[in-house]
C-alpha cells in the first residue's frame, strides 16, 4: 500500500486507515461477532498500517484489541478529552483529565510512547486556551508520543489548531462535506499540517444504495443525522453523480473513495467497514495508486456537485 508523508512529523503512513468506531459496536449498533477479530488482520494483509481509534470507543476496548493485535511498525491514532464517568458522559480538555486519560491510553494500548494523540472533538472554547497544547507538546519532547493534533467538528476548530501548532488534524472530507478543507488549504500549506479524513461515505450514504425509506436501528447515530426530507435530498443529489461511475470507477462508493484520495492535502482516508466484506470492497475500489480520478472526471463531479447546490 502507498503512503504519504505525515505532514512535518518525519512519519510515513499508509494513505488507506482502517478507523474503529463502527467496528467498536457504538455509533452504528452491535456488529457481528468475531468480526472485529477478523476485520484487523485483513487490514494488515491488505497493507494497511496506520489504524484510527479514540479511548471511549468500545469504552476503551478498541484500545485494547489494537494493542494486542497490531504488529510492530502499525502507527495508532487515539483521541482524548471525553469524560464517560459523568452523566451524560461530557468534554473535558483540563490538563488533569487530560494526562489521566492519556495514562490509561498507554495502559490500554499497551505502549509506554503512544503514536498519534488527538483531541477529541474541543469545543471552540477549549480552543481558547494553550494548556492542553502545552501538554501534547510537552509529551511529545519528552518522546512519550510521536505526534499531536485534533479531531475538529468544524473548520474554526480546524483553523484554531493549526494555529496552535496541531501537527495533525482529523477532520470530515466526502463528496458531500468537502468545502472546509479546501478553504482550509491556504493554512494547511503553510503550517505543514497533516489531514486524516475521515467519514468519506458520509457515514454510508455515498454507497448509492440508500433509498429514502431506509431505516436505522436503535443506537445508530444516523437515526438522527437527517430528517426524512434531508435523506430525501441527499438521495436526490446523489443521482447526479452516477455518471462519473464509468471505466475503472465501477462504483459509487469507489468514486467517493477516489475523489478523497485525489486530494494531496488529504494525508490518510479513515476507512469505516463493519465487516471484512467492506472492507475488502473499500481497498479494491480505492485503486492501487494516481490519478485516483482523473483532473476531467474531478471537474465533472465538481460541476456535477455545484449543479445540485454543493459546493466544493
Ligand atoms: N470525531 C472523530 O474523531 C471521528 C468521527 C467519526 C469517525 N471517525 C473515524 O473515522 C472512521 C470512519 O468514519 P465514519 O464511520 O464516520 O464514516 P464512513 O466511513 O463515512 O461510514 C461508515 C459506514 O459506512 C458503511 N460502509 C462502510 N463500508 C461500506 C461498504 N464497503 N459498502 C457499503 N457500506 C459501507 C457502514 O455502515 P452500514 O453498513 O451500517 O450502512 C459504516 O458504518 C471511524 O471508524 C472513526 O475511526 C472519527
Amino acid at each position: 500500500m502507498r503512503k504519504r508523508p505525515l505532514g512535518k512529523t518525519g512519519l510515513e503512513v499508509t494513505e488507506l486507515a482502517l478507523g474503529t468506531w463502527g467496528l467498536s459496536g457504538d455509533g452504528y449498533g452491535p456488529i457481528a461477532e468475531g468480526e472485529i477479530e477478523r476485520v484487523i488482520p485483513r487490514a494488515i494483509e491488505l497493507g494497511i498500517e496506520l489504524f484510527d481509534t479514540a479511548d471511549i470507543y468500545g469504552k476503551g476496548a478498541m484500545e485494547r484489541v489494537l494493542g494486542r493485535m497490531l504488529p510492530a511498525g502499525s502507527l495508532i491514532v487515539t483521541k482524548i478529552g471525553t469524560d464517560l464517568g459523568s452523566t451524560p458522559p461530557r468534554k473535558r480538555f483540563e490538563v488533569g483529565f487530560l494526562r489521566q486519560s492519556f495514562e490509561q491510553s498507554q495502559e490500554r494500548i499497551g505502549r509506554d510512547s503512544l503514536d498519534i494523540v488527538l483531541l477529541h472533538n474541543p469545543t471552540m472554547l477549549a480552543m481558547a486556551r494553550t494548556e492542553p497544547f502545552d501538554f501534547l507538546k510537552d509529551l511529545k519532547k519528552r518522546g512519550t508520543l510521536k505526534a499531536w493534533g485534533v479531531s475538529a467538528g468544524s473548520i474554526d476548530v480546524a483553523r484554531a489548531a493549526i494555529r496552535h501548532g496541531a501537527e495533525v488534524i482529523e477532520l470530515a472530507y466526502n463528496l458531500f462535506v468537502a468545502a472546509d478543507l479546501h478553504e482550509l488549504a491556504g493554512d494547511l500549506a503553510d503550517s505543514g499540517c497533516a489531514v486524516l479524513a475521515r467519514s468519506i461515505l458520509s457515514h454510508g450514504l455515498l454507497t448509492g444504495h440508500w433509498t429514502a425509506e431506509r431505516e436505522f436501528y436503535p443506537g445508530d447515530h444516523r437515526a438522527d443525522r437527517w430528517t426524512g426530507p434531508e435523506l430525501k435530498q441527499r438521495i436526490s443529489q446523489l443521482e447526479a453523480l452516477r455518471p462519473v461511475v464509468t471505466g475503472p470507477v465501477l462504483t459509487l462508493r469507489s468514486a467517493a473513495i477516489r475523489f478523497v484520495m485525489s486530494n494531496q492535502l488529504v494525508t490518510s482516508a479513515v476507512l469505516g467497514p463493519r465487516s471484512v466484506a467492506q472492507l475488502e470492497q473499500l481497498v479494491r475500489e480505492a485503486g492501487f495508486g494516481p490519478p485516483y480520478l482523473k483532473d476531467t472526471a474531478l471537474a465533472e463531479l465538481a460541476a456535477r456537485l455545484k449543479g445540485v447546490g454543493i459546493m466544493v
